[in-house]
Parts: C-alpha cells; sequence; structure tokens
C-alpha cells in the first residue's frame, strides 16, 4: 500500500510529504450505525477542491464505491446500490477535516476493510490522505441455559447428560465446559452451530460424564470479536435439599417476580378499597343531605 501511495504521490506532485496509512478495526453490533473514521489533521481545506472516496479496499470484484463526495456535494453516480441511503458523512465535521463515514443498520454483508480516499485538487490532483478501517460485526450470545441431572439424585458412577444452549449470536461462538473442581476442560459430546436467517447462530452442546458427587459444571460461550464469556453454572447441592435442575438464579428470579406480584396486587387491593369506601362514604352523606333537606 504505502508503496503504492508514496508512488502515485511523487507522480503527482514531486513534493515531499509522508502519508502515513492510518488502520483501524472498529466492532459494531448488528442493526448498530457504525462510524468510519477518516480524519486529516492537515491545513484547512476547501471542501470545494476536494474529492473524498470512501471504497472496499479488500474486494475489487464487487461495485467498491461506498460513498463519494465531490465538489462539496454527495455524488451518488457511483455508488454502489448497497450502500445507497445508507451512508451519512457528517456534514458539520467536514471542514475541519473530519471525514468520518456513518454506515447505517450494518449487517454481516458489510464485514469489509474500507478505504477513506481525500483528493485535493489545485493546480494538480494529489493525494493528501487515506485511512483504512475494517469493520467487524459481532451480536452477543444470549445467557447460557445450562440444565443436568436432578440435584438430588444419587446418580454417582452413573453417565449424565448436560446441555447447554444460547443464540442471537454473531460470529460463530466456542463452547467450553469446565469441570469447576479443578477448572479443567471436558471435551463436549455433541455441538451443534445452526445459522439462522436474520445472520446470527445459535448453539446446542450436550457433555456426558460419569457423575461424581457434588459435581460442579460450567458451560461458557465465548464471542470472540467481543472477548466476552457467559456462562452459566450447576452445582450439584447436597442431597436431600432442593429438588430443582434449574439454577439458583433462575429460581431466585422467580421469586422475585411473584414477590413484585404480591405487592403490586396488594397495592391496587387497597386502592380498591379505599375507592370503595370513598365512594360509599360520599353516597351515604349524600342520603343524608338530601334526608335533612326534606325535613
Ligand atoms: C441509526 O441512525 C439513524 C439515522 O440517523 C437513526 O434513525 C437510527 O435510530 C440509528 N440506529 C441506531 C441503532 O442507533
Ligand atoms: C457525479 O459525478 C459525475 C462524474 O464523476 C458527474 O458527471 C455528475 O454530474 C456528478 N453528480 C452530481 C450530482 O454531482
Ligand atoms: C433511497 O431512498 C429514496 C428516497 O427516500 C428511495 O426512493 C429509494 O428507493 C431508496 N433506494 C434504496 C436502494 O433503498
Ligand atoms: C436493517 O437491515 C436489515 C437487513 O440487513 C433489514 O431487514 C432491516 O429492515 C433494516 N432496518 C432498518 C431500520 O432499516
Ligand atoms: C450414592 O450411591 C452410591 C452407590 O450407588 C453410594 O455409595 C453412596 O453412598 C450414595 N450416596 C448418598 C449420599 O446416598
Ligand atoms: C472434576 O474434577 C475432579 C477433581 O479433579 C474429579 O474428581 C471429577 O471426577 C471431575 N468431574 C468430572 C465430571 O470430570
Ligand atoms: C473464555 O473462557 C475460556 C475458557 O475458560 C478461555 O479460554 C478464554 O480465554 C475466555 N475468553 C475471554 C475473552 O475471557
Ligand atoms: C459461575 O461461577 C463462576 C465462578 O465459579 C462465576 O464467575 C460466574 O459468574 C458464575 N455464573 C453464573 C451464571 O452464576
Ligand atoms: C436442608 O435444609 C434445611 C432447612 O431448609 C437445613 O436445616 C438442613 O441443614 C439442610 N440439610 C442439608 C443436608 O443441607
Amino acid at each position: 500500500h504505502f508503496f503504492h501511495i508514496t508512488f502515485l504521490f511523487f507522480s503527482l506532485s514531486f513534493n515531499l510529504v509522508v502519508i502515513a496509512l492510518e488502520e483501524k478495526i472498529i466492532v459494531s453490533k448488528l442493526g448498530d450505525n457504525a462510524t468510519l473514521s477518516c480524519i486529516y489533521r492537515g491545513r484547512e481545506l476547501h471542501l470545494k477542491n476536494l474529492r473524498v472516496y470512501w471504497q472496499i479496499a479488500d474486494d475489487q470484484e464487487e461495485c467498491s464505491v461506498v460513498h463519494a463526495l465531490i465538489s462539496g456535494q454527495d455524488n451518488e453516480s457511483e455508488q454502489c446500490i448497497h450502500f445507497k441511503n445508507r451512508t451519512q458523512l457528517f456534514w458539520d465535521r467536514l471542514k475541519n477535516g473530519d471525514f468520518s463515514l456513518l454506515l447505517l443498520n450494518v449487517s454481516q454483508s458489510d464485514e469489509h476493510t474500507y478505504k477513506c480516499v481525500v483528493l485535493q485538487k489545485t493546480e494538480y490532483t494529489r493525494v493528501i490522505h487515506q485511512a483504512e478501517v475494517v469493520l467487524s460485526l459481532a451480536a452477543s450470545y444470549s445467557q447460557p441455559i445450562l440444565s443436568g441431572p436432578i440435584k438430588n439424585s444419587n446418580s454417582t458412577g452413573e453417565e449424565v447428560t448436560f446441555s447447554c444452549r444460547s443464540g442471537n449470536g454473531y460470529p460463530e461462538p466456542n463452547v467450553y465446559w469446565i469441570n469447576k473442581t479443578d477448572n479443567s476442560h471436558l471435551p463436549p459430546s455433541q455441538l451443534n452451530i445452526t445459522p439462522h436467517a436474520d445472520g446470527t447462530y445459535s448453539v446446542f452442546s450436550t457433555l456426558r460424564v460419569k457423575a461424581t458427587s457434588n459435581m460442579q459444571i460450567e458451560c461458557s460461550i465465548e464471542n470472540k470479536i467481543l472477548r466476552e464469556n457467559l456462562s452459566a453454572n450447576y452445582t450439584q447441592q447436597k442431597q436431600s435439599n432442593g429438588s430443582s435442575t434449574e439454577s439458583h438464579k433462575n429460581l431466585e428470579k422467580k421469586g422475585q417476580g411473584a414477590q413484585a406480584a404480591g405487592i403490586i396486587s396488594i397495592v391496587i387491593l387497597i386502592g380498591l378499597l379505599v375507592g370503595l369506601t370513598c365512594w360509599l362514604w360520599r353516597w351515604r352523606s349524600s342520603k343524608l343531605v338530601s334526608y335533612t333537606g326534606n325535613e
């Protein structure tokens, strides 16, 4: 890249200025708006003399013009259909040399390396700034749901199956099964990663192991791009107490939900009672008034 640019530069201007090619990686979530940054920190510019091209740098086959600004105006004549109505420059920042591009509603097909090229036309046309931005797409996985054998059953020595599922994530996840007793990794016996029409993946994995007493198993779903590990734990409880396969967390949530519902219904009940009392009171006093009025 660099040699190519400097060559172009020399051939056009015979001037000795080094053009540094910045490169950035930005991570965006599916459906979000991504800002691809391209900032020129040089002297003041006259928009009329500029051409700014945002293009796809890593795929020459397809249409490559993402956005073009020519003589201070957006020019859509060469823009790829894929980017129509989805790109915006920040008009209030252009005069400060900020040619960053806002790309709306990003999807997997926008995963590319983008290049911003700023050309200035005075006596001659020359490249005054370039920047590259790598756009990576990502979406968080849902909190994994881990299920295992019924916790108070004595299955010591038997083969038991754990299963773990999660979804709505991108890109494909890594799945780890961990024996929390010694933090060792356990190989899954099944791992299904399913792509969906909206571009996200769901994952289902199972683990078969010989049961031991006080098993502590963790299933962890890793999103490499987001550097996110979501985990769910299975902790075998002491015998005779606890009976559900659900995790403590779920039970706690349910408990809180039930509590909240209880409080709300009590408040409503009190409200109704107060209303009824008021109504009865007024009804009685109006009767009283009309009664005394008749006397
Ligand atoms: C993306 O930008 C558009 C237009 O500016 C706005 O309507 C929309 O709410 C933004 N979406 C998100 C997820 O921020
Ligand atoms: C866009 O650029 C082309 C040449 O690159 C030019 O012919 C056309 O008039 C421009 N359109 C607008 C709206 O500026
Ligand atoms: C872009 O927006 C214009 C007007 O809002 C609309 O007529 C046109 O069909 C849109 N183009 C695409 C490719 O969505
Ligand atoms: C965003 O793009 C997806 C396709 O990638 C489309 O289905 C959805 O309607 C778009 N959303 C908005 C708000 O334009
Ligand atoms: C569970 O069963 C095993 C044999 O099947 C037995 O040795 C062990 O004592 C039992 N544990 C409990 C807590 O009942
Ligand atoms: C977990 O690790 C402990 C300690 O090393 C071991 O005794 C136990 O068998 C392991 N559990 C499983 C399910 O592999
Ligand atoms: C996620 O967890 C796995 C297994 O413990 C580990 O190897 C990996 O480094 C973790 N990743 C991050 C981003 O924390
Ligand atoms: C599972 O246990 C680990 C540590 O043992 C903890 O960091 C993590 O938050 C726990 N996950 C859940 C969902 O409780
Ligand atoms: C079972 O739970 C009761 C209270 O709910 C407690 O008193 C008892 O110690 C528990 N037993 C074991 C073995 O954990």
